[in-house]
């Protein structure tokens, strides 16, 4: 084989498996979403922790972040908003687990998943659990919690489905607060 060919063979070499490279990221891309934030691996949580201010968010209101690559959402919930998702019996609700990386398999009552024992705070991933698109806030669907405009997926005040596609309540990260206004997220 002369030089010529030999480099020619590799630069194909490279040109092919460059090409299978790019492929196999786009399907840890597209996976990505269904497994990856649901259950973050204890390595990727300790590298990936953040720490978010929210001394500034208004009861009514909601903060988003991007953690991990995803949309959180930081809700601070009006007395209305509690009050309507303690009053939802278990047997209602689609998804009767709360998602919770805090609290592995407990019951989606509204008290696990809000962060704290009044229930004003409510941490969630905004990725909804459909196919991915990030729901609307502020009160939206017939819930009064997020909608999904995707395909019509409506969550309660807690970020549990209630109606529409989505199969799972919208997932709750590993959070904790650090004071009264410092949340950790991972
Ligand atoms: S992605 Fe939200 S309803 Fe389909």
């Amino acid at each position: 084989m002369s030089q010529a060919d030999d480099i020619e063979g590799n630069r194909r070499d490279f040109l092919y498996y460059a090409t299978a490279g790019t492929g196999a990221v786009a399907v840890g891309a597209a996976v990505w979403p269904l497994v990856n934030q649901m259950n973050p691996s204890a390595d990727v949580r300790a590298l990936s922790s953040i720490r978010v201010d929210v001394s500034a968010v208004e009861p009514g209101t909601q903060l988003t972040v991007k953690w991990l690559g995803k949309p959180v959402f930081i809700r601070r919930r009006t007395a209305e908003d509690i009050e309507a998702g303690r009053a939802v019996e278990l047997s209602d609700l689609p998804d009767p687990i709360a998602q919770n990386n805090n609290i592995a398999q407990a019951p989606a009552t509204d008290e696990n998943r809000t962060m704290d024992e009044a229930g004003e705070w409510l941490v969630m991933m905004g990725v909804c659990t459909h196919l991915g698109c990030v729901p609307i806030g502020d009160g939206a669907g017939d819930f009064g919690g997020w909608f999904c405009p995707c395909h019509g997926s409506h969550y309660d005040t807690a970020g549990r489905i209630r109606k529409g596609p989505a199969p799972t309540n919208l997932p709750i990260p590993v959070a904790e607060f650090l004071d009264e206004t410092t949340l950790k997220l991972g």
